[in-house]
């Protein structure tokens, strides 16, 4: 069976899944999304049987996952998946909506009704973008002063998504996370990340280390309602451990784990790359 692998920047995780390919039975080729032209009504059948899409522009991702799809070729994640993990509000509202313990959120809609959504939360609070990835723009806002010049600084930015704010509760954890990759009903990988000196996020992107660990019941049932909330695919479900039990804040579409690998015996891309072969069989 014929696989690609979409990729508009070659990262030591696409080759890996490359690689990973030819033992899982699938011939996968490396496809640079960025010199893809796609005919509408055009079938794409050079593509094969199956497309891993591992973009990692927010845009380009989407629009090569929705071309793809609608060229009749099956894509890893879905297209549905990918818009609700790529928008941390979509997210938060499906986790919410499965019944998943997730942090208190609030969506401010403007400047002016910030203030009242922070005064909901109270401080300290977590604004973050409402998409992106590697931790970058999540900020603690310890007080109503701080907030203000937050708000003040991004009302300057042209970007209109910017002039709406995702607010969350600060969850009192350990200095560490959880991060469990899944793909479809297994469970591939399961990660305490630590965060590196003077840093409160764990992402590896911020020199966040790995740890293996082992689920327990709870967890696991957990992050597959948490899979299923989003549609499933490979994902990476983040979760805190509050003073009230885990609680999942975020299911990550097209995941990195270098970090993960590095803390594990188990082949992440072969485990992977074995989804994507089942997948295309269906
Ligand atoms: N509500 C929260 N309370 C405490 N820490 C948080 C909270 N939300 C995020 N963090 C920390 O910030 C990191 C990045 O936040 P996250 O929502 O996962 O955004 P990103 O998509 O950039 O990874 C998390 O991995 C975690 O360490
Ligand atoms: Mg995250």
């Amino acid at each position: 069976m014929k696989a690609s692998i979409t990729f508009d920047r070659l990262r030591w995780e696409e080759k890996a899944l490359a690689d990973a390919a030819s033992s899982t039975g699938l011939d996968a080729s490396l496809v640079d999304a960025k010199a893809m032209v796609f005919q509408v009504s055009k079938g794409h059948r050079e593509l094969g049987d199956i497309v891993l899409q591992r973009c990692i522009s927010h845009y380009r991702s989407l629009m090569v996952t929705r071309a793809i799809e609608g060229a009749g070729v099956r894509v890893v994640n879905r297209l549905s998946v990918a818009e609700v993990c790529s928008n941390k509000l979509a997210t938060s509202i499906a986790l919410s909506r499965a019944g998943i313990p997730t942090p208190r959120t609030m969506v401010a809609m403007s400047s002016e009704a910030v203030e009242s959504a922070a005064g909901q939360l109270g401080f300290p609070l977590v604004m973050k973008p409402f998409s992106g990835s590697w931790g970058r723009m999540v900020s603690v806002v310890r007080d109503m002063e701080t907030l203000q010049a937050l708000v003040e600084y991004k009302e300057e930015l042209a970007n209109p998504l910017e002039h709406m704010y995702y607010l969350q509760e600060y969850v009192k954890r350990p200095p560490r996370d959880i991060r469990v990759i899944v793909a479809g009903d297994r469970l591939v990988a399961s990660v305490h990340r630590y965060a590196p000196d003077g840093e409160w996020r764990t992402n590896v992107a911020r020199g966040g280390t790995s740890k293996a660990f082992k689920p327990d019941s709870e967890l696991k049932e957990m992050v597959h309602k948490a899979s299923e909330a989003v549609g499933g695919g490979i994902l990476g479900v983040d979760a805190m451990e509050s003073s009230e039990g885990y609680v999942i804040h975020e299911v990550n579409n097209t995941i990195e784990f270098k970090g993960a690998q590095s803390a594990v015996s188990t082949s992440i891309p072969e485990q992977l790359m074995r989804y994507v072969a089942s997948c295309a069989r269906r």
